[in-house]
């Protein structure tokens, strides 16, 4: 079975943030043929804004990097950095992010069956980028998108993986004001639901608030992990000092075929 490592908030265009990533792919403790046992995730915020012209390109030479490394299974899903400023996007960057990130039109939730698990990634922007609340940070999955979740969770070849992971950019368990999913609640319902006609979600994967942590066990997933920011993107001075607005890089291995206390982050 593959293990996951799990990054997030890269937030590349900032400052020297592509080439503090690059250094951590460099640095990371696994070496090239053991890299091929792992799936790649990354939770959202690639660029650090959208509207900066390159900021796609810069990104996608370190996902390119990654590849070089021995990487091969990397999966994303675009925050609200990448549709825009962060604190306001627009729906043309939603044709923009996937052509540079999926080089195809998609629809969300994507799937991809790796190894027989199954990873589903959700857009928790699709909703947020009407005229009307494309300000903020929060995130909105919206209605067609937890329907079409549903739906793929009733799918034979869903169901006869081994394992199945779901991973969003904006944290599910997260209430602080403009930083919200705004509709965790409905979320919630579809992972119950799926998990009480038989099926196990294993992991629930997100970034977004940088903080990092674990909250294993909540909507009784047995993992649910914030990778925090991967590149420590610093906080504005101003708020900077208040301990909700501390920064982590919480970049962990997970090994869904062993208990949860064996996952680990990388230092
Ligand atoms: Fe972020």
């Amino acid at each position: 079975m593959k293990k996951i490592l799990h990054m997030s908030d890269l937030h590349i265009g900032y400052r020297n943030s592509k080439d503090k990533f690059l250094k951590i792919i460099d640095e990371l403790p696994i070496d090239k043929k053991e890299a091929s046992k792992y799936v790649v995730i990354i939770t959202g915020d690639l660029v650090n804004n959208a509207n900066k012209f390159g900021s796609y390109e810069e990104a996608k030479e370190g996902l390119a990097y990654l590849k070089k490394r021995g990487f091969h299974d990397v999966l994303i899903v675009p925050g609200n950095h990448d549709y825009g400023s962060g604190t306001k996007g627009h729906k043309k960057f939603v044709r923009k992010v996937q052509e540079a990130f999926y080089g195809k039109e998609i629809v969300f939730p994507t799937v991809d069956i790796i190894s027989r698990m199954a990873f589903i990634g959700l857009d928790s922007m699709a909703q947020e980028l009407n005229w009307y609340d494309a300000l903020f940070s929060e995130g909105e999955l919206g209605k067609r998108q937890l329907e079409r979740l549903g739906e793929i969770f009733l799918k034979d070849r869903i169901r006869a993986c081994t394992k199945r992971v779901v991973y969003l950019h904006h944290h599910p368990f997260q209430w602080r004001p403009l930083h919200q999913l705004k509709d965790s609640r409905k979320l919630k319902r579809v992972l119950k639901k799926a998990m009480e006609s038989g099926v196990s979600i294993d992991a629930l994967l997100f970034g977004h608030n940088h903080q990092g942590g674990s909250y294993n066990g909540r909507w009784d997933i047995p993992r649910c992990y914030d990778a925090g920011t991967t590149t420590l993107k610093a906080r504005s001075k101003s708020i900077s000092w208040a301990p909700w607005f501390n920064i982590r890089s919480s970049t962990r291995v997970i090994d869904l075929s062993r208990n949860p206390s064996h996952d680990y982050i990388l230092s």
